[in-house]
């Protein structure tokens, strides 16, 4: 089980020192949310916050898209050092071809679906992808609770991959914290992105991915 803390949540002014405790408490990816105020009604950071943070850690980059055109900003990410780039379906109307194009600039593909999208909108592509990322709130804002429709939506994902022999990784980002991780472990998700749950523990944020982990062990 991977856990990404989003970065989303952390404090900017110290985005460095935010990135080394999630380091220190066993994160395995770093999520970076791109928002454009377009796709998603709010603006955070883009490629060269991204270049930064790669910059200062050894953990991979894990873009998460919510931006109009994404065509026009996947070699920037690239460029960046993203380890893998994921696209929302809502905004590719040529989504194999994306995913090719993100393959062939040496990042592993990953779609997106909102929460009003359907797992069937996966069927063709899903054999191209090495991610699927299942919204549990809508994109836009960290902070959100989880739309208990997700856990259900995931066993459905894990269904569909499995039915095309897919291994690709099942992502849960929204709401997600110690209390559901072990039930969406168990509904198929390998990764899981927390916000919140990370840079919101009273402990600090090395503290938050370790009870996350504890939560998945129990
Ligand atoms: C939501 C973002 C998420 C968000 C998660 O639009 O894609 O990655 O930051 O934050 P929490 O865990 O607080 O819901
Ligand atoms: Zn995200």
């Amino acid at each position: 089980m991977k856990l990404a803390p989003s970065i989303l949540s952390a404090d900017f002014a110290c985005l460095g020192d935010e990135v080394a405790a999630i380091e220190d408490g066993g994160a395995d990816w770093v999520h970076v949310d791109v928002m454009d105020g377009h796709f998603v009604p709010n603006l955070t950071i883009g490629a060269p916050v991204a270049a930064a943070v790669h910059r200062v850690t050894d953990l991979p980059l894990d873009v998460h898209l919510m931006i109009d055109n994404p065509d026009d900003y996947l070699e920037d990410f690239a460029e960046a050092g993203a380890r893998g780039l994921t696209v929302h379906q809502e905004v590719c109307p040529h989504l194999h071809r994306t995913v090719q194009r993100i393959r062939a600039l040496g990042m592993e593909p990953g779609v997106a679906l909102n929460p009003a999208t359907p797992v069937a909108a996966l069927e063709e592509i899903a054999p191209e992808v090495g991610l699927v990322l299942v919204m549990s709130v809508n994109p836009g804002f960290g902070g959100q609770s989880f739309i208990g429709g997700s856990m259900e939506k995931v066993a459905r994902t894990r269904a569909l991959l499995d039915r095309v022999g897919s291994s690709a990784e099942i992502e849960v980002d929204g709401g997600v914290d110690a209390g559901n991780a072990a039930a969406l472990r168990d509904a198929g998700a390998t990764v899981l992105v927390a916000g919140s749950a990370v840079y919101g523990h009273a402990e600090g944020a090395a503290a938050g991915v370790r009870a996350l982990r504890r939560a998945l062990a129990e």
